[in-house]
């Protein structure tokens, strides 16, 4: 059983990085191989939007015309049983790098296709096994009852991956502010993210979705997310009625003629 971390931290040694090795422990001690993949360390260029991925309509992952490591992390995702995503809180969400990663990543791993309700879905690429997914967020200015002032990272990945890597989401954790002391002036306030501390509950935390991600992983009972799980029944009659009577999807207009598009 092999469990991949996908490290989006842009700091070495830092709090997204301890949390991600307790993490490993847990996964470890439950009887997984596991492996950390730094993204700052790999060569990522930025996606280019020539769709050339996107276009692709064979069967596997979807070829890239940029030529750099996403080809072997893909690899590796492919070979994972479970991998998990984890990152600093940055602006509120995910690091640019995992942005930046997960744009180069999406439509090599998964395709367009539909119609789903009358609206385009998307479909995983890659669906021989069911994997694990998981998130661990660190954040350095908001404790955990003021996450969802702070955490928009976390919904979005677990949006995502499971659709798109061909899986199911089994756990997250967002280790907010735990300082090494209460802050006492405003110069404490102003440097609130120097006291931040990892905490051994924390760290547990951190240990322990690594077990529960390898037991989920040993169960066999992983189910896969596809568009149709992800919209209530009710919720999809009602869509398919509304956008029959009004697509949402529409032709553009015809230009003009004589106009500058025209
Ligand atoms: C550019 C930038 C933006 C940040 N934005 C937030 C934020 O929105 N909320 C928050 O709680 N912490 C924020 N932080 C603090 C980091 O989340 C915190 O320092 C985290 O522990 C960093 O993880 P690392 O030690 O792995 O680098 C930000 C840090 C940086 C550098």
């Amino acid at each position: 059983m092999k469990i991949l971390v996908l490290n989006g931290s842009c700091r070495s040694g830092g709090t997204t990085e301890e949390l991600a090795r307790a993490f490993m422990d847990g996964a470890s001690e439950s009887g997984a191989e596991v492996e950390m993949v730094m993204l700052r360390d790999q060569t990522i260029q930025y996606c280019t939007n020539c769709l050339k991925c996107y276009s692709y309509d064979g069967d596997g992952t979807a070829p890239c015309s940029l030529h750099d490591d996403m080809d072997d992390i893909i690899r590796r995702m492919v070979e994972a049983d479970g991998i998990l995503f984890a990152s600093p809180v940055h602006n509120g969400f995910v690091t640019g790098l995992m942005t930046v990663f997960w744009e180069r990543l999406s439509w090599r791993v998964a395709r367009p296709d539909g119609p789903f309700l009358n609206m385009m879905s998307i479909i995983s690429r890659i669906d021989g096994k069911v994997r694990a997914f998981g998130s661990i967020a660190s954040a350095g200015g908001m404790p955990e009852r003021l996450r969802r002032f702070c955490d928009d990272g976390t919904p979005w990945l677990k949006g995502n991956a499971p659709l798109i890597l061909h899986g199911q989401w089994v756990g997250d954790m967002y280790a907010g502010a735990d300082l090494a002391r209460q802050p006492e002036g405003r110069k404490d306030w102003q440097r609130l993210y120097f006291l931040r501390r990892i905490s051994s509950r924390q760290k547990q935390r951190a240990r322990d979705l690594g077990m529960r991600m390898a037991d989920a992983i040993r169960s066999g009972r992983l189910k896969p997310v596809t568009m149709e799980k992800m919209v209530p029944p009710l919720l999809g009659k009602v869509l398919q009625r509304l956008f029959t009577a009004s697509p949402p999807y529409h032709l553009a207009e015809e230009p003009a003629p004589g106009s500058p598009a025209g």
